[in-house]
């Protein structure tokens, strides 16, 4: 089966990432034909300064490679490397109306926030849809909030087929319903924008102050403490199988465990689990011809996908096949 999702980089990545949809894009590489992309003409609705854009994309791709995306299983591509998308763009803009559009949630959401609505920020789902329907994908996973976009991609297939003749697969969407909310530091729904969260490719000393800030209740420690209730013992789960899940429960209720021993251990699980992953990081930072050569084979693969596609929809269009 064919499965493609685009990853908006909009900072670092983190722990809630990393055990929702991280691992999500490593089972399906694995498993299907994983296609993936770094949306940076997405990002450009939202960051406007020339550097942090290059940063974010450039960390995007160092990130996604790092923690195992794997170029030979995996077609894997900066989405402004392939313009193709964008001539898609203005073919899929004919198969949905202004008023759709303007019910998009992000778009309101955004603009609500004082973002100047620029007409991007509104065809910003157009983009998104022909990023997927150029590669004819079958399914696509995202979080909650894409899921509006998602059924404009659908919407607009649909239309595309049924005014100029078939050409796209109806994509089906794979929406993250039932993942458990990694919580962050303070104890909300880890996340970039609450500024509460453990990014693990930081360094040892912002990681150790992060683990060290999360939030525990005023047990002594002769009282017995409720792992339940607690961030911490949510948190350390994330790297224990079952079995020693229940053994560190027990420790919890029983009287006598120090929290900060606790968040110690934790701080080694959380470098011992990403080592690998930060050494691999650093050596892809230090090697931009290997980078830079695994982008432009991506670049050609997703280039083949999208050809025929694109020449379909030309001929599917008309006057744009004559000569
Ligand atoms: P953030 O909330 O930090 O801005 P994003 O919105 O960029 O994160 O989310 C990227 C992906 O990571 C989405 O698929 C989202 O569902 C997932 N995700 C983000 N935060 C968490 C969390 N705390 N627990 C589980 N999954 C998360
Ligand atoms: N809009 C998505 C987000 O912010 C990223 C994205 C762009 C995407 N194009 C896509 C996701 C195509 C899935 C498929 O998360």
């Amino acid at each position: 089966m064919r499965v493609l999702t685009g990853i908006q980089s909009s900072g670092k990545l983190h722990l809630g990432n990393y055990f929702s949809a991280i691992q999500k894009m490593l089972s399906y590489q694995s498993k299907e034909n994983l296609f993936l992309f770094v949306a940076n003409l997405h990002s450009l609705t939202t960051f406007k300064d020339k550097k942090i854009q290059w940063e974010n994309t450039r960390n995007a791709v160092l990130d996604l490679l790092a923690l195992g995306i794997d170029p030979n299983k995996t077609v894997f591509w900066i989405q402004s490397d392939v313009p193709e998308v964008t001539e898609i763009t203005w073919y899929l803009s004919m198969a949905i109306i202004t008023s759709q559009l303007s019910l998009a949630h992000s778009f309101k959401d955004k603009t609500a926030r004082g973002i100047t609505p620029t007409a991007a920020l509104y065809n910003y789902p157009i983009l998104m849809a022909a990023d997927i329907l150029a590669f004819q994908a079958e399914k696509v996973p995202v979080g909650k909030d894409q899921k509006q976009h998602l059924e404009f991609a659908r919407d607009i297939a649909i239309r595309f087929n049924t005014t100029y003749g078939e050409v796209f697969t109806i994509p089906e969407p794979d929406i993250e319903e039932g993942t458990a909310l990694v919580p962050g530091i303070d104890g909300a729904k880890m996340s970039k924008s609450y500024g509460n969260t453990i990014n693990f490719f930081d360094s040892e000393k912002e990681i150790k102050k992060a683990v060290m800030s999360i939030v525990s209740d005023s047990a002594g420690i002769d009282e017995a403490k409720d792992p339940d209730k607690s961030v911490l013992y949510a948190i350390y789960s994330l790297f224990l199988s079952k079995d020693d899940k229940l053994l560190l429960a027990d420790r919890f209720r029983t009287p006598g465990l120090r929290y900060g021993d606790v968040k110690k251990e934790l701080l080694e699980k959380i470098l011992e689990h990403f080592a690998d992953f930060r050494t691999k990081r650093l050596s892809l930072q230090n090697d931009p011809d290997y980078v830079r050569e695994v982008l432009a084979s991506g670049k050609a693969k997703a280039k083949s996908y999208i050809d025929p596609t694109l020449e379909k929809i030309r001929e599917n269009l008309g006057e744009l096949k004559f000569f």
